[in-house]
């Protein structure tokens, strides 16, 4: 199912080698009969999760596919050679939520319409003017990162899917293994300290004008960096987006300090800069399964907007039961 697999530290690296054959005919089909239409090939989280997916795992590649991604324990896999790069968006899409279904609770990414499926691409910069935006909208860079850093329950995992490659020099996905970044704060005292600071107090998290309920409103939530660990083997579950920390910081002046701006730009100095990461151009029909709570990951610069993947979030807890913008909850 799954071969050439190779691993640098908590990233596996593997190629698709199975044909789907008529499964993702049947995939399209099940959820052609479960689902009231596609919500404009976005998707939406289906009202029963749970029944959908015993359904789905009865289509035999799929259950393979998701049996090979789980046996690779890792906190990043790189997959290669998907076989969905010929197919139309509302069969590539299907195919997308069936699979992050298999594997959790695909998310609404965007709470006004409900979307499973985010198109990671340039918006046209007139949609975008004096707004304070994501990556995900804009070409050029991204600051290492983790997902939905902003909202009260961040995803324990995410997909992203090529459609398109960049046909220019950037467009690298990056990645950092928390532990990579625990190591490097540990090498001088002001980073030990940084690290004792980021783990015991809260700081805010700004939320982006698109994701927020108005675009004039400010939406600020307070977390922790390096929060408690959820599973075993585990240091610490991670939050960290530097510019909506700043944002945040803004917003909230009453948590502004200098020891935790301090604390900030280091750790901002280690994502960007001094901690090991892995760094690709991962080329068309890649998929890319990411551990939201233990890795960062970010992307260089680049230039070509038909550049083009889907993002799909993935909980660990339902929609109904999940708090927050996310969610079954539309309203
Ligand atoms: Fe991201």
């Amino acid at each position: 199912m799954l071969t050439s697999i190779s691993r640098l530290g908590k990233i596996a690296f593997a190629q698709c080698a199975f044909s789907w054959n008529s499964d993702l005919d049947s995939i399209f089909e099940i959820l052609s009969n479960r689902l009231d239409g596609f919500n404009d090939n976005g998707f939406y989280p289906h009202p029963d999760e749970v029944e959908l997916r015993n359904e789905l795992a009865l289509v035999p590649t799929l259950a393979h596919l998701t049996e090979g991604l789980r046996g690779l324990h890792a906190h990043g896999i790189v997959l290669h050679g998907l076989g969905l790069a010929h197919l139309p968006e509302d069969r590539r899409n299907a195919a997308l939520y069936a699979l992050t279904l298999m594997l959790g609770y695909p998310t609404s990414t965007d709470q006004r319409t409900g979307r499973v499926a985010w198109d990671v691409r340039a918006r046209p910069m007139e949609e975008i003017d004096g707004r304070f935006t994501t990556f995900s909208e804009r070409v050029g860079s991204a600051d290492m990162h983790t997902d939905s850093s902003f909202y009260p329950m961040p995803e324990e995992q995410f997909i992203l899917y090529v459609v398109n490659a960049a046909r220019c020099d950037g467009g690298h996905s990056l990645l950092i293994d928390g532990e990579d970044i625990y190591e490097a704060l540990q090498q001088t005292a002001e980073g030990r300290q940084a690290f004792d600071l980021l783990s015991t107090t809260p700081v805010p998290f700004r939320v982006p004008a698109i994701y927020a309920a108005g675009d004039n409103n400010v939406e600020v939530n307070v977390a922790l960096v390096f929060g408690p660990a959820k599973r075993p083997g585990t240091r610490f579950t991670m939050r960290w987006r530097y510019d909506s920390i700043k944002k945040g910081l803004d917003a909230r002046p009453d948590l502004d300090t200098p020891e935790l701006r301090a604390a900030l730009a280091l750790m901002n100095d280690v994502a960007e800069v001094r901690a090991e990461r892995f760094k690709d151009q991962l080329p068309t029909d890649t998929l890319m399964l990411v551990d939201n709570h233990h890795m960062l990951h970010g992307r260089t610069t680049y230039t070509d907007e038909r550049r083009h993947l889907i993002r799909i979030r993935i909980s660990d807890v339902p929609n109904a039961e999940r708090v927050g913008p996310s969610g079954v909850v539309r309203d």
